[in-house]
């Protein structure tokens, strides 16, 4: 197929907001125990971190991971969590069926954090609990001195606070699987009085609203609507959560689902405006996508119930989930005007792109690499690029583009950087990319992943699924032509006027 992609400087969408590269780890399954944590582990550092995880989080340049759930979040006491560890309770969880050790918990995760240079995105219990553990919560992480939590926190040898910034009020909290769950108007009434007193306790942190557990759910719309017109005034972010899979092996209709996604950005947008319209208000509230990913090869795996951290949702991604996850976050980064929080749902061997064994190896899954390649080079300035390629109807969507593209633009370091994903199972693409006012660019890197059947997958021996170099692709005045092959992902990158080599 041939197809044009045309970019321009005036085609700015927004500034991508960093935290559109997040991700998360729950207390659940072998994210914590046996993922970032397991002090037997022959790369675990002084505090029982296994190193070896740190390095692929960085890798990734994850930005911010939010915690503590999830589901896990809704019947979580956090002061179990801290102090002495000899001293801190086992307890049921209800919300995995497991039970949790509380080894890790607030101050642990702080410190994981710093060491793998990202921030946390905090989750605050409004299924069991309410307001008031909320902001005690906040002031134990975030007040200097001088009140009894945070005094507390000094006690457990954390002198200094740790400023959270970023804060979930609650998790899917119209799930009948939560704990706690409620309706939109009980929700909205606890959001707003939590959010409020927590930014009493600290006013320099920004609070999210949970939306709709997906856009499946039978009240989505409706909840955003009801809960955002109580809370409006205190939070700043709404949150969205969607996971996809191929359950009937259609993989067209598969990697069309962008389309859907793209529809529920939409709608929940236009609820926050109607809300702020209604309101007559100046504040305009952003998107917070704290859930996304692929999620459905290890549906039902069986588990032993009320044992500790038992492997529980270790998807193992092939190669065709990798490429929705790409389109995924391109989605994502089309509306980086008004999503400024993404996660990657999650981080470590929970639904994730990092997939480690107790007392050995660690591999990095299909999905890993187009989020590395994002987020990494998509920094900077996002572009809508006019992409004209053919259209295909699959059985469930029309009018599906074969190519799904964007490009990010770094005007600092005078770079640029196209990522292009061809949904096409045969045909490969030539794509005429016409870079308009970026005179001086010029192609630097050729990044691709190609030519795996949509089935591969990664494991501890067999790392096959990974990218490779290719040609650079040739300029001709401000046209470069690329070549796609069929069924691929693509990072083109670009530079003024040098090479970085
Ligand atoms: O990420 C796994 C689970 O998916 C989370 O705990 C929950 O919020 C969602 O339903």
């Amino acid at each position: 197929m041939k197809a044009k992609m045309t970019l321009a400087k005036e085609f700015k969408i927004g500034t991508i907001d960093k935290r559109i590269y997040g991700s998360f780890i729950e207390h659940l399954g072998r994210a914590v125990y046996g993922g970032i944590y397991e002090p037997d582990h022959k790369t675990a550092d002084e505090d029982g971190f296994r190193t070896d995880v740190i390095q692929l989080v960085k890798e990734l340049n994850v930005p911010i991971v939010r915690y503590p759930g999830g589901n896990f979040v809704s019947g979580y006491n956090w002061e179990d969590g801290v102090g002495p560890v000899e001293n801190r309770p086992k307890r049921l969880d209800l919300a995995w069926g497991t039970t949790e050790p509380n080894y890790i918990g607030t101050n642990e995760f702080m410190k994981w954090c710093q060491k793998a240079n990202t921030d946390c995105m905090m989750a605050v219990n409004l299924g069991t609990r309410g307001p008031e553990e909320a902001r005690n919560l906040v002031e134990y992480t975030n007040h200097k001195s001088g009140s009894a939590w945070s005094d507390l926190r000094r006690s457990h040898g954390y002198e200094n606070p740790w400023n959270i910034k970023l804060w979930c009020l609650g998790n899917e909290m119209d799930g009948a699987w939560q704990m706690g769950a409620k309706t939109a108007v009980e929700y909205g009434r606890v959001a707003l009085e939590a959010s409020k007193m927590m930014k009493w306790t600290d006013s320099s942190i920004e609070t999210v609203l949970c939306g709709s557990s997906s856009r499946n759910s039978k009240t989505f719309g409706e909840w955003e609507a009801q809960s955002l017109d109580i809370a409006y005034d205190s939070i700043d972010y709404v949150s969205l959560h969607q996971y996809y899979g191929n359950h009937d092996g259609d993989t067209q209709s598969y990697l069309a689902q962008t389309l859907e996604m793209e529809e529920f950005i939409h709608t929940v947008l236009c609820v926050c405006d109607y809300i702020k319209a209604k309101k007559r208000s100046k504040k305009t509230i952003n998107l917070s996508f704290d859930e996304w990913n692929v999620w459905y090869h290890s549906n039902n795996a069986p588990y032993e119930r009320w044992s500790m951290a038992p492997p529980r949702l270790e998807d193992i991604y092939n190669f065709e989930d990798a490429l929705l996850v790409a389109s995924m976050l391109i989605t994502l980064l089309r509306h980086c005007d008004r999503i400024k929080i993404a996660c990657l749902a999650q981080l470590v061997n929970v639904i994730a792109p990092i997939f480690t064994e107790i007392g050995g190896g660690i591999f990095r899954q299909t999905i890993f690499y187009p989020f590395e390649h994002l987020s990494n080079f998509g920094r900077g300035v996002a572009l809508n690029p006019i992409i004209s390629c053919p259209k295909h109807d699959t059985k469930r969507f029309t009018d599906v583009p074969y190519l799904e593209g964007i490009a990010t633009y770094d005007e600092e370091n005078e770079t640029m950087t196209v990522f292009v994903v061809n949904k096409s199972l045969d045909d490969s693409a030539v794509l005429d990319v016409n870079l308009m006012d970026f005179g001086g660019y010029k192609p630097i890197e050729f990044i691709s992943m190609d030519g795996y059947d949509k089935n591969a997958v990664n494991g501890f021996d067999n790392s096959c699924v990974k990218p490779h170099k290719n040609a650079v692709p040739v300029m001709d005045g401000s046209i470069m032509t690329v070549q796609l092959k069929p069924f691929s992902w693509n990072v083109i990158r670009l530079k003024k006027n040098e090479s970085l080599y």
